[in-house]
């Protein structure tokens, strides 16, 4: 009991949730960002559209899925209880009372860059995950279907029978039903397709990139307090862990602007 009215109630442990939580954000992060990879192989999306098939349509990853968002919500309440707290023991903000004090801006308001960070959640998983389930697709011959991996929409019926069903990938026999009717096209959608779309557009990608810079800055305070949260001061591992933080909080945000850069340039 003594444990969780800590964790729950003191603001040590509260800072201890938002570490481990943020740390799992960031295994997440190494996932998603080594699956997005397959973006830029010249392959017209198959690779792509072969990962996200497997992202969206895997008992395990459906599971993963909601222990995902619950690490979200976590680590945004306690972000929220975090800063109302601070706030509240200091009125007075740090930039007026420490005004050449060794924090950054960046580390006072991780509230600032956690928010745009929150923003561009909410745009992407619309852009992404919404347009993909509830988007409606768009006619495209059945071969390329199969070929580019790309999932059906809308039900094909022929004579009171269902063909194939929205949500279905189609394989070689379900391709072979379809011409037997002579169904030469299905509504249809893919990831791949989606990112084309999206990042053909300069102002979205723009703010892909913007949103990356302001993830950099915010993922590298976060690394360093999370450490220092959970107790890892050492005097060969601290810096050690500082470069590893400072190195991913460079690299990821670099690899995921590369991404909407490369369809932008690449339409
Ligand atoms: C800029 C390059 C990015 C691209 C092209 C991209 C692409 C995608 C795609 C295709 C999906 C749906 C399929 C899947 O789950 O893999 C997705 C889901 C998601 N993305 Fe991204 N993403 C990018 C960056 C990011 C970043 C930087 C974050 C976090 C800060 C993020 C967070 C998420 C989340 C939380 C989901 C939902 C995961 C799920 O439902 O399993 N993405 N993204």
């Amino acid at each position: 009991m003594s444990i969780l009215s800590t964790l729950f109630k003191h603001s040590i442990g509260q800072k201890l949730i938002m570490g481990l939580t943020g740390l799992f954000l960031v295994t997440f992060l190494v996932v998603h960002l080594s699956g997005n990879l397959q973006l830029f192989m010249s392959d017209n999306g198959v690779a792509f559209n072969t990962y996200t098939k497997f992202m969206t349509t895997n008992p395990l990853i459906r599971v993963a899925e909601w222990i995902l968002f619950a690490g979200f919500i976590v680590h945004i309440i306690y972000a929220i209880i975090l800063t109302r707290q601070n706030r509240k023991a200091r009125p007075v903000r740090y930039a007026y009372s420490n005004p050449k004090g060794s924090s950054t801006w960046f580390s006072r308001n991780m509230g600032v860059t956690g928010s745009i960070v929150f923003i561009f959640l909410a745009v992407h998983l619309y852009m992404f995950w919404g347009i993909f389930h509830w988007g409606g697709g768009e006619m495209t011959p059945v071969n390329d279907v199969q070929k580019y991996v790309y999932k059906v929409t809308d039900d094909v019926t022929a004579g009171g029978n269902t063909l194939v069903s929205a949500g279905d990938y189609l394989d070689e026999k379900m391709v072979a039903t379809l011409q037997s009717q002579n169904v030469a096209q299905v509504k249809a959608i893919s990831m791949y397709d989606i990112s084309k779309k999206s990042f053909g557009n300069p102002l979205i990608s723009l703010f892909y990139v913007i949103a990356m810079v302001l993830l950099g800055f915010h993922l590298n305070h976060g690394f360093q307090s999370a450490f220092r949260t959970l107790g890892f001061v050492h005097e060969k591992y601290t810096p050690f862990l500082t470069k590893l933080g400072t190195a991913i909080s460079v690299l990821f945000p670099l690899v995921f602007a590369a991404m909407p850069i490369y369809l932008y340039l690449t339409q």
